[in-house]
């Protein structure tokens, strides 16, 4: 990625050194900043950390010049970095926790999984909790998808999705069947394979030479300068769809919200739509609801808001609460069926697919989301957000609050009546959340998209307190920020 545009969370990152130094900054627990100049003693976690890691989507070259702030413990919805200063968790650690840190639930089906076991492979055996997994999943998901292979990240349920998707068809005699039609902004993972079929540039054009035939139709919530585009992108998809019909493995997307892509939202009947067109056709839909699984979007899954049931279901995220690496794709029986006959093995597999300790993990989140009717307890805290952020669109540098549950973009924008992004170099995104870092939350931009996406369990004491830091964080840093020469 270009160090101009800061992408994502996936982003790279802010400079963090002013953070200690900024006599306003105030945790949730009221401590002081500490001193940060450690970088000199060569044996201090900084300087090893910069002397050793490489870190995800992030410049190295700015990284090597700040003091990274480097996390040691959280509960509930903090974490506490070594100093001892506690921060909100204000992306749920990258769209991943649902119930909070150290769930004692979740810890004790962990603990207790150690005394048994902590690993076996799923190849040529199987374990309880994978079998326990599978079948509460298959009778969570939409109807119809009753087979579950697991794997690690959301990257690999996608590649396996898009895998499983082609040789269905070679096994059936349709081995022409080697494209995928997708949606232009999407985002399924960073291994080749989700690469091939991902929709931003930033991220994904440098790897061109490498990658697979795909389609790409427009982005529903295509944004503008900032502004989502009325919905224009359905019948352009259904063309591409019937041109492209016989050559196609599948369709995939992300259902209902266009997450790393800005969090563009797609207009209602889209999603329907295109299960719609697919059917027509005869072209198997995967939807990736590796962001959108597990209660973010206000449903468990986001297809349940257009009532759509995909051939092909992507799980990873939430799927443990936000504990440990695991994933799953689960298929229908008309999918799996051609893989009966004895010669179609699927030949893909990780070692650590199933891994007990993350079935335990999930099987616990599961019974969590049950015992604490945590869906149906999201009404309330989705209102607070939607009437605490409603005067948030009204500010003079924020273009759009975009939301769908527990998921929310907030655009800001150099010149609004105009419809002036601001300089990407600028990295004003960043700035954002560098200030709500100072002032106690952690979270990270998608370019100029302000994410917000707190862990289901936040209280609406909590999620009051991080929408304060995340207001407050927006007025003070684009306040005066016009870079055409009036400053306001
Ligand atoms: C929709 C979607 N699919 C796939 C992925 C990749 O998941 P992972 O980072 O676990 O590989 C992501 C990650 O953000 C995602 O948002």
């Amino acid at each position: 990625m270009t160090s101009a545009n800061t992408g994502s969370h996936l982003d790279r990152q802010v400079p963090v050194d002013d953070r200690a130094q900024d006599a306003s900054a105030a945790s949730p627990s009221g401590d002081a900043a500490p001193p940060v100049n450690i970088r000199s003693d060569p044996d201090s976690p900084v300087a090893r950390d910069h002397a050793y890691l490489w870190h995800p989507f992030t410049s190295m070259d700015d990284w090597l010049q700040q003091d990274p702030l480097i996390i040691e413990s959280g509960a509930g919805v903090r974490v506490r970095d070594i100093h001892g200063r506690e921060y909100f968790d204000g992306n749920s650690s990258l769209w991943v926790n649902v119930h909070g840190h150290r769930h004692p639930r979740i810890d004790a089906a962990i603990r207790q999984q150690l005394d048994r076991i902590a690993h076996s492979t799923m190849l040529g055996l199987s374990n309880p909790l994978a079998i326990d997994l599978a079948e509460r999943l298959v009778k969570l998901a939409p109807g119809g998808l009753n087979r579950v292979f697991y794997s690690d990240s959301g990257s690999e349920a996608v590649e396996i999705a898009l895998k499983i998707a082609y040789q269905h068809h070679v096994i059936r005699g349709e081995r022409h069947r080697s494209h995928y039609l997708t949606l232009a902004n999407g985002y399924h993972g960073d291994t080749i394979g989700a690469v091939s079929v991902g929709g931003i540039a930033q991220f994904h054009a440098l790897f061109k030479p490498l990658l697979f035939q795909t389609h790409w139709g427009p982005s529903p919530g295509m944004l503008e300068n900032g502004f989502s585009r009325p919905d224009a992108a359905l019948e352009p998809f259904v063309n591409l769809l019937s041109e492209n019909a016989d050559r196609l493995a599948a369709v995939i997307l992300e259902p209902m919200i266009q997450a790393a892509g800005g969090m563009a939202l797609m207009p209602p009947g889209f999603l329907k739509g295109v299960e719609r067109a697919c059917r027509e056709f005869g072209v198997l839909l995967i939807v990736d609801e590796v962001a959108t699984g597990f209660g973010r979007t206000g449903r468990m899954f986001a297809c349940e808001h257009e009532d759509v049931h995909p051939d092909l279901m992507c799980l990873a995220k939430g799927i443990t609460g936000g504990y440990l690496p695991l994933a799953a794709t689960l298929v229908t029986d008309a999918v799996f069926e051609p893989f009966r006959t004895p010669d179609s093995v699927f030949f893909h597999g990780h070692s650590y697919t199933g891994n007990a300790l993350g079935c335990a993990a999930a099987l616990a989140n599961l019974d969590l989301f049950e015992e604490n009717r945590v869906i149906e307890c999201l009404a309330p805290k989705i209102d607070l957000i939607r009437r605490r952020l409603a005067p948030v669109t009204e500010l003079e540098h924020v273009a759009e609050v975009r939301r769908l549950g527990m998921m929310i973009g907030i655009e800001i924008i150099n010149d609004k009546a105009g419809r002036i992004p601001y300089p990407p170099e600028q990295g004003m995104g960043a700035q954002v959340c560098r200030r709500a870092r100072d002032l106690g939350m952690i979270t990270r931009p998608l370019g100029d998209v302000v994410v917000f996406m707190p862990p289901l369990s936040s209280t609406e004491e909590e999620l009051n307190a991080m929408l304060d830091i995340l207001i407050q964080a927006l007025v003070d840093t684009t306040s005066g920020s016009d870079t055409n020469g009036d400053a306001d």
